[in-house]
């Protein structure tokens, strides 16, 4: 088993069930010629996040971390004509070229590019909950910083509905998560995201490990207790 193999099951899954049309090609093609690095989803990954935004209906979808807007634009397609994708993006640079690539895709009206550091912005995010100006999000892709990814993952908590989903992208690394004495911050980021994770009592939450385009990798996947059911014995957090 290699990565050459990994590759290439990957390109035969996704040429037999994924359609990347050309808003996708252009997408990655835009950011490849802006020297954006080639670290977006895989097109079997992307239509992972698309697939579970219409498993949970989400009319209201958050993500930590836009790049070129590859992701966003897999997880707007599962927006119905009034849902909103708000993104947030610490890169200016990086939001200009994902703003095209997004209006390239015709979905301009309904996501948000949000520029700024995401420990910035998430709390405005909160206020605009608070102040009942914006409702909360059906689903969370956290895909920006590792090193931030504990205090990524407590907003999402705050921000998401009951029964809603929060999915945190590379937390295998090729196994470095195991590495308790890791001198890279974004491992140590990785594995207080999954303290956090495992110590929150509103979700309850699984890993997965993953291979194919992008390496030996994994996404973390938790729901928020519905509303009906917080506190039984079906959340409850392994002791
Ligand atoms: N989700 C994208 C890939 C995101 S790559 C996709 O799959 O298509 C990670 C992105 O997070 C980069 O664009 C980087 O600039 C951004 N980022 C890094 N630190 C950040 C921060 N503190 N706040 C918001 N975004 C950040
Ligand atoms: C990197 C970041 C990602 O979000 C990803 O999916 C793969 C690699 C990186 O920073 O190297
Ligand atoms: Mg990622």
């Amino acid at each position: 088993m290699s990565q050459r193999q990994w590759i290439a099951v990957d390109e035969y899954f996704t040429g037999a069930l994924i359609d990347i049309d050309d808003a996708l090609h252009a997408a990655l093609a835009a950011s490849d010629a802006a020297g954006l690095p080639a670290i977006a989803v895989s097109p079997t990954q992307g239509k992972l996040l698309n697939l579970l935004a219409t498993m949970t209906n989400a009319r209201r979808i958050l993500e930590v971390g836009t790049l070129a807007g590859y992701s966003t634009i897999w997880l707007a397609r599962a927006l119905p004509p009034d849902g909103r994708l708000i993104t947030l993006e610490s890169e200016p640079r990086h939001a200009e070229v994902a703003r095209a690539n997004i209006a390239k895709a015709g979905l301009a009206d309904l996501v948000d590019v949000r520029v700024g550091a995401a420990l910035d912005t998430l709390p405005l995010l909160a206020r605009e909950l608070d102040s009942g100006r914006a409702e909360p999000f059906d689903l969370v892709f956290i895909d920006a910083d590792k090193e931030h990814n504990a205090d990524y993952f407590a907003a999402a908590v705050r921000l998401t509905r009951p029964g809603g989903v929060i999915i945190v992208d590379n937390v295998v690394r090729g196994g470095a998560v195991l590495d308790a004495r890791s001198d890279n911050s974004a491992i140590q980021g990785t594995r207080r995201c999954i303290e956090a994770i495992s110590t929150e009592p509103s979700v309850t939450a699984t890993a997965i490990q993953t291979v194919g385009a992008k390496g030996y990798d994994g996404f973390a996947i938790a729901i928020v207790a519905p509303a009906h059911s917080a506190g039984s014995a079906g959340l409850s957090t392994p002791g």
